[in-house]
């Protein structure tokens, strides 16, 4: 299975348009950016599964050769797979509506039923190619299939994660809304684990991590009050959803004992100190082992 993270920041990206902290200030400095949550992986290196779209998918399409289509019209992308509704992470879709075919796009039912009604894309997409929705169950591996139903050689099973539903959908009735995902490459056995939002690491977390030979986790804040700190109106991480990576109570002490070989942080705030090569929070993500994502990083298992 080959793995490429083709953005690594949270919502808003690095530098974020309207941020002026410091990360946000260096990176217009020196002319350096991190593109949105969006993760690319493919068993045969020819047909590519989008984990989450984001509002840069264009550019990361672009960035990448194994994503450029083999001819008119021909695109390497066979399907997508949402981990939640948020705008950064399902905003791509939009920009996927040239599509030729029906897209494969696999959900959780609380996702799908967010983006039929609260956030209706795949009503406003229906007038293009249109979605095909496909429901990921609970806890239950499922072989991935392209448009065509051809197997893609990836298995992939869902556990729910404890998370706060989208901003825009706070009415929305009580459903699943972020899944974690366990993908295992059907023929070499290796497996990734992928939880970018989280707001704990509990069981579930767990049972996606354990034994993987990789994991990437959610990295959005290294602190509970980060975003107030760095002078914006906002609430916690925590009731935002995120557990801090950071402090006594944070996700860093726990990640290198979840039994994943390797470990990596994403979707990464533009306020997080982890970002600063320099900082003390970035050392001490280092010195646990723990990798700290960056656009473009590349995985083989
Ligand atoms: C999140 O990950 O918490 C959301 O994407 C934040 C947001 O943009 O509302
Ligand atoms: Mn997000
Ligand atoms: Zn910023």
């Amino acid at each position: 299975m080959r793995i490429i993270i083709l953005g690594s920041s949270a919502g808003g990206g690095v530098p974020q348009w309207n941020c002026g902290c410091r990360n946000c200030v260096e990176a217009r400095q020196d002319g350096r950016s991190r593109t949105q949550s969006s993760v690319a992986v493919s068993a045969d290196g020819e047909r590519w599964v989008l984990l989450n779209v984001s509002p840069d998918l264009r550019t990361q399409l672009a960035a990448h050769r194994a994503l450029w289509p083999r001819g008119a019209r021909a695109t390497p992308v066979a399907a997508v797979i949402l981990t939640d509704g948020e705008i950064d992470h399902t905003l791509g879709l939009l920009l996927l509506r040239e599509s030729a075919a029906r897209l494969p796009v696999y959900a959780p039912a609380g996702v799908t039923a967010l983006l039929g009604h609260e956030w209706p894309v795949y009503r406003v997409l229906s007038a293009y190619a249109g979605v095909e929705p496909r429901t990921l169950p609970d806890a239950q591996p499922i072989a991935l299939a392209d448009v065509a139903g051809a197997p893609l050689g990836l298995c992939c099973s869902t556990v729910a994660v404890a998370r706060r539903p989208p901003r825009y959908a706070r009415t929305a009735p009580a459903q699943t809304f972020d899944v974690g995902l366990r993908m295992t490459d059907e023929r070499t056995g290796g497996t990734f684990a992928y939880v970018p939002t989280a707001s704990a690491v509990d069981d579930a977390v767990r049972r996606l991590a354990g034994g993987a030979d990789l994991l990437f986790f959610d990295g959005t804040f290294w602190s509970d009050t980060e975003l107030t700190a760095a002078g914006v109106d906002a609430p916690t991480a925590r009731d935002m959803g995120h557990l801090p990576v950071g402090g006594p109570e944070g996700s860093l002490r726990l990640l290198p004992r979840l039994g994943a070989k390797r470990v990596v942080l994403v979707h990464i705030n533009n306020t997080n100190p982890i970002l600063c090569r320099s900082s003390a929070e970035r050392a001490e993500v280092e010195a646990a082992g723990v990798v700290v994502g960056e656009d473009a990083l590349e995985f083989e298992l």
